[in-house]
């Protein structure tokens, strides 16, 4: 197998908070607290779970936007979370980020034409000015805007094409890798299906690896390979996206699926309601973190940290009931959501 695209091993990101009367530091929020995943190269993965759970800060440690508190981050087989910041740079270049927002990621005093061109000239990656003009050209047939809008201002264009200028601007670094962060979550319905289906055609076409962060589990289900889903700071499951809908092996997992829409007419997914408040990452439940909320929670769950195992070949899930009978295991089997059909 080939070097992955991108290897994160043990991550963890602790911002520390200060208050107190002398502005002392009073304690840590743990946002990520041992995060590893990897990436091969041309594959998307998907880190998914709700609010405030740590994945844009994952993203933004692998971009290096801030030190990490422990862990690495290896691109292409090099670790780049110690590597000085003038060694860095090519490394940059490989790997490219697009934001939810593409209101304010744009520089409103710059023509879409100079958005564009640049990171092609910041990383040196065109030959001269015509040159510079035709990448730019083919940026925008790549993101399918029509190329005479290359003399346009970003408040021209609406929210979906705005975000499209984002993605043509992240891939004229001649990226191996894009980091989408909420990408399509700002956007309306109809426009959401269109970003999500110009990435993934982008792609296939380009080989490229994404790693596509969204609070909304539905929306990957149309686009990714792996899902990866974060609860607390942690990962508690990963899987080919077919597996992990099928038959998810997390409770946490299989509540947030509940919630997605099935596609087939009649059916529904039995709607798991969570009980309880997220608790805080400042003060994270002892044992597994999901216990406070989870429906079939057991003595061990709130002792023990479970550790994220395989429950069959590339499925991985931080669970204690795998460790039971298979019949005291209401995740066992082929499906664990459960599906009931309305006649
Ligand atoms: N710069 C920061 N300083 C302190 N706390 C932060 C900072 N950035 C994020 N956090 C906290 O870390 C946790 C994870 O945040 P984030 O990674 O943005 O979650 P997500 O992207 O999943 O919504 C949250 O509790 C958030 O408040
Ligand atoms: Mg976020």
């Amino acid at each position: 197998m080939s070097t992955p695209i991108l290897e994160v091993n043990d991550l963890k990101k602790h911002f520390p908070i200060h208050g107190g009367f002398f502005g002392g530091r009073t304690g840590y929020v743990y946002a990520v607290d041992g995060v590893s995943f990897s990436i091969a190269k041309g594959e998307t993965l998907s880190l998914v779970g709700e609010s405030g759970c740590g994945k844009s800060t994952v993203g933004k440690a692998i971009l290096r936007l801030f030190p990490i508190t422990g862990g690495s981050v290896n691109l292409d087989g090099t670790r780049i979370d110690d590597m000085p910041s003038g060694t860095l740079r090519p490394m940059r270049r490989r790997m490219q980020v697009v934001f939810q927002d593409p209101f304010s990621s744009l520089n409103p005093r710059m023509r879409v034409r100079d958005i564009l061109a640049e990171p092609i000239r910041n990383f040196g990656l065109a030959k001269d000015a015509a040159d510079i003009e035709k990448r730019v050209g083919d940026l925008m047939d790549r993101v399918r805007l029509p190329r005479d809008a290359v003399g346009r201002w970003p408040h021209e264009f609406s929210g979906g094409q705005r975000q499209r200028i984002c993605i043509a601007r992240a891939l004229a670094a001649d990226p191996d890798l894009i980091i989408c962060d909420e990408a399509v979550s700002a956007l309306d319905v109809s426009v959401k299906a269109q970003i999500v289906n110009l990435l993934q055609d982008l792609q296939k076409e380009l080989g490229l690896a994404m790693l596509f962060i969204s609070h909304d589990l539905a929306i990957v289900e149309h686009m990714t390979h792996r899902v990866a889903v974060m609860y607390l700071g942690k990962i508690v499951e990963v899987a080919p996206k077919r597996q992990l809908f099928a038959a998810p092996k997390h409770p946490y997992t299989e509540a947030l699926l509940s919630a997605v829409p099935v596609p087939e007419p009649g059916a529904q997914r039995e709607r798991i309601i969570l009980t309880g408040d997220v608790p805080s990452p400042i003060n994270p439940p002892k044992g597994c973190r999901f216990h406070t909320r989870c429906p079939y929670a057991f003595d061990r769950c709130s002792k023990e940290e479970p550790e994220l195992r395989p429950t069959e070949e590339g499925h991985f899930a931080a669970c204690h009931l795998h460790d039971r009978p298979a019949s005291e295991n209401p995740l066992a089997g082929a499906r664990g959501a459960a599906v009931i059909a309305h006649h």
